[in-house]
């Protein structure tokens, strides 16, 4: 694996005791003030024959730990990958490519899309207008938001006005997020795969592409929190805790599986309504029923499979989305998974806030030192909760079990919400006023 991913953006690193003695002995030399010609001081001289001494001593000691003892040195070697440069998605893109044009709903052409109306006009010049795909006929209707990079519109198919699907039209053509949307496919269980939005086919053309996914009605998470933000309020704290039992629930799914969303952010969360009310027995199952979920996540363009690359790498890029930098990447640190939680910290924070979120590099005990949200939790809210959740998500231990501490917070939040049917009550009631709203505005 190591071989296949040479001449991608990757670089080997080297963690353990021999960096670290280097970085102490890298103190020695400058704080001293040696030129690189000076020929050493006699008491320079005995500090580093001890230093050299000491350097024995603690190889040594860690070689008795050591199991097994390959060297006498415990190297531990990963991958740093920048997972979205253009050398990198080119490479993925070769790899997956035999396997691309097997996938249900994979249609590539080599020429350049001739329809009738260009797909990158104007929104209005393609409003009303049909684009035949595969034989299919989309007549476009509206366009349901638009992002960065791509364009959306929403359709009818065959002029069935009950069967309405997103048209993303991409340019130049990206079959990536067709990839990543049968990964999930494959990966995740029935009863959880509602929660990740569905695309039912792509259109991939020499200049351009368009992917057909499920429409989804009710608009985005960030409409919904800026729907309380226009009438100078914020999201309900039941309201908060609901959706940030869907992200973590979404997350330790995703994450269990080896699949990184990589822009995780309100405006890649579609509102869900149940179709029935909510009860404390949805809080105190592990699975939910049928389409009962309240978020949907979209938008894949930036995702990651973890299978993709050799065990244990790691990434180092900026995912370029202002207050969605991981801490990882505001300090240029290697990352993984952290690009979700820390997009699902901010999420609960403009929930919370109203505002995007600032952090704050406190002392903590014994010398070290945590991250923390800058701005404090009102005290009616449910501090330990939330307190719970900030910490132990912006400060990831090396515990390994990332998962399961995703698992234990969604749990704590559950038995919240199983503590006081009150809350259940109060629930439904605000998710039925928040239908209500965002559908009349
Ligand atoms: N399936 C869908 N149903 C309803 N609305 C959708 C759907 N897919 C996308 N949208 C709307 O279109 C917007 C842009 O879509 P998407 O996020 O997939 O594109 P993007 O160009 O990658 O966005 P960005 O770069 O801003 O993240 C979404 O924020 C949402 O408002
Ligand atoms: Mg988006």
């Amino acid at each position: 694996m190591h071989c296949s991913m040479n001449h991608m953006h990757c670089f080997c690193v080297l963690r353990g005791e021999r960096s670290r003695l280097i970085r102490s002995m890298g103190l020695v030399f400058p704080v001293c003030g040696l030129t690189r010609k000076a020929e050493p001081l006699d008491h320079l001289k005995k500090m580093h024959i001890n230093f050299l001494k000491q350097l024995e001593s603690i190889v040594e000691e860690s070689d008795e730990d050591a199991q097994p003892k390959p060297s006498k040195i415990q190297k531990r070697e990963f991958t740093v990958v920048d997972p979205w440069s253009d050398s990198t998605m080119s490479n993925l893109l070769t790899k997956i490519s035999g396997g691309l044009k097997k996938l249900t709903g994979y249609h590539k052409s080599n020429k350049i899309y001739s329809g009738k109306v260009p797909l990158t006009s104007s929104h209005n010049a393609l409003k009303n207008k049909d684009v035949e795909l595969g034989g299919r006929k989309y007549h476009i209707k509206g366009s349901p938001g638009t992002g960065a990079f791509a364009k959306l519109y929403k359709a009818s198919v065959d002029g069935n006005t009950e069967e309405i699907v997103a048209l993303k039209v991409q340019k130049p053509a990206f079959p990536w997020e067709f990839y990543m949307y049968r990964q999930l496919d494959t990966r995740i269980s029935d009863i959880q795969r509602p929660s990740y939005g569905y695309a039912h086919e792509v259109h991939v053309f020499a200049d351009v592409s368009v992917l057909v996914c499920n429409f989804l009605p009710y608009g985005t998470l960030l409409d919904a929190i800026n729907s309380h933000l226009v009438v100078g309020q914020h999201m309900d704290e039941v309201l908060c805790i609901y959706y940030t039992i869907e992200m973590l629930h979404m997350l330790e799914t995703l994450h269990s599986v080896g699949i990184i969303h990589g822009d995780f952010k309100p405006d890649n969360m579609l509102v869900c309504y149940p179709s029935e009310e909510i009860t404390d027995d949805t809080f105190r199952s592990e699975t939910r029923s049928g389409q009962n979920q309240g978020l949907c996540l979209i938008d894949w363009g930036r995702g990651i499979d973890v299978n993709l690359f050799p065990a244990g790498t790691e990434f180092l890029a900026d995912c370029g989305t202002s207050g969605f930098s991981c801490i990882e990447m505001q300090e240029e640190r290697s990352w993984t998974y952290q690009v979700d939680t820390f997009g699902l910290c901010v999420v609960a924070h403009m929930m919370l806030h109203g505002e995007e979120m600032s952090i704050a590099k406190v002392p903590g005990t014994g010398g070290s030192y945590m991250y923390q949200p800058k701005l404090s939790f009102k005290r009616y809210w449910n501090v330990a909760l939330w307190k719970q959740l900030f910490t132990t998500l912006l400060n990831p231990g090396s515990n390994g079990n990332h998962v399961g501490d995703l698992r234990s917070l969604r749990r704590s939040f559950q038995e919240y919400m199983c503590s006081n049917y009150q809350l259940v009550v109060k629930l439904n009631q605000l998710l039925a006023k928040q239908k209500a709203s965002l559908c009349s505005s």
